[in-house]
């Protein structure tokens, strides 16, 4: 059947709307309970490869790049392997040092990212082996790589990814678990992680359940011309991405920083009239994370918190939206959502073309 909005107002909401089903997709039939692995066909790697690998190195654009950031941050916890992010659109144009014992990974929704496809060809054609977290299957990436993980995400036809980021998390998570466990990563961390993994579409149901809640604290952001979104190590791709969103469809400014770096420059524009949306997980940076709480407030700055239930936020003033807790590695997924919804009720109330935002295009496909 033609995949059509149907009852919704727009993709992005259909699409918002699926993500649980389409988690339950990208992990069907990977997880191994067992074993405390994730059995990964499509990456064509034997044990024995696997091993051999010293670093990975990811490669995507825009939201792309930013979960990139996320699954570089799970391939380190995890397997102990260092791993960065990179966009795409830049690492072609430094002539990049191509190494044998690093894994390339190719990150893309469309799999027609022409940024992305000339960095995938850039790597092979200096020997390096790259695989691809992509959605749609047969797609230019998809073919250029030589092994990979398909995201199942299903059509994602709205500008503003929401699905297709969710089950790349969601890949680089299984990615993470099976380069770990031909490492140092126990039986019993990689079973913590499965199940924490096979709960993740459920609690993300939880968030989406909430939506009129989440909608209501939107329009408070709406009537802001500029806003930051801040987060610390895991939090930051997720406040880059809530920049991301919220910029692309309701076009005002959004800058994401490192809560860390707030005193070191961007406070100074903090007022009440500039609101922040903070990124608190509960986790080893929480204390710190309240304290730069209490300095925006102290400069009268508005405060959206994303946070865990439970979490001691002091006497700040804010609004708080709490997620489901499951395993800190994987917060950062769950953390997103409230931030998709944000950015879709700002825009929407803001009367903006969800779909179809105004100077962008689903996929980039010229340079
Ligand atoms: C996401 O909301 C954006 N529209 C955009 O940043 C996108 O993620 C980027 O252009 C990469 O697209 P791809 O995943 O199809 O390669």
């Amino acid at each position: 059947a033609a995949y059509e909005a149907g009852e919704h107002e727009s993709f992005m909401h259909k699409e918002m709307l699926e993500q649980p089903a389409a988690a339950e997709r990208v992990l069907g039939g990977r997880l191994d309970e067992r074993f405390g692995t994730a059995h990964l066909g499509g990456l064509n790697m034997d044990a024995r490869e696997t091993r051999a690998i010293r670093r990975v190195k990811i490669l995507g654009c825009g939201s792309a790049y930013y979960v990139g950031q996320m699954g570089a941050a799970l391939v380190e916890e995890l397997a102990r392997i260092p791993a960065d992010a990179e966009a795409a659109s830049e690492f072609r144009y430094r002539d990049p040092v191509i190494e044998p014992d690093t894994l390339y990974v190719a990150v893309s929704q469309s799999g027609e990212t022409i940024d992305t496809l000339l960095a995938v060809q850039e790597i092979r054609r200096k020997g390096g082996r790259v695989i691809g977290l992509v959605n749609v299957v047969g797609s230019a990436i998809a073919r250029e790589c030589e092994g990979g993980i398909y995201l199942h995400a299903g059509p994602e036809v709205a500008v503003a990814s929401t699905k297709a980021l969710t089950n790349m998390f969601l890949g680089f998570a299984l990615l993470a678990l099976q380069l770990g466990r031909v490492r140092d990563l126990s039986i019993a961390d990689g079973r913590r992680l499965i199940n924490g993994l096979s709960r993740i579409p459920e609690q993300i149901q939880e968030i989406l359940d909430r939506e009129d809640e989440i909608a209501a604290v939107a329009g408070q952001l709406a009537a802001a011309d500029s806003l930051f979104f801040v987060g610390r190590v895991r939090g930051f791709p997720v406040a880059r991405e809530g920049a991301q969103k919220f910029k692309e469809i309701s076009y005002r400014h959004a800058e994401a920083y490192q809560t860390s770096e707030l005193k070191h420059g961007p406070l100074a524009l903090v007022s009440e009239q500039v609101p922040t949306v903070a990124i608190v997980p509960d986790d080893e940076l929480t204390d710190r994370n309240v304290g730069a709480l209490h300095e925006i407030a102290a400069r009268r700055g508005p405060l959206v918190v994303v946070t865990h239930e439970g979490v001691d936020l002091g006497e700040v003033e804010c609004t708080r939206i709490d997620v489901p807790r499951n395993e800190r590695e994987l917060d950062p997924v769950l953390l997103v959502v409230p931030l998709q919804l944000l950015a879709f009720h700002a825009a929407l109330q803001l009367g903006h073309d969800i779909d179809k935002p105004r100077n962008l295009a689903k996929s980039v496909t010229v340079e």
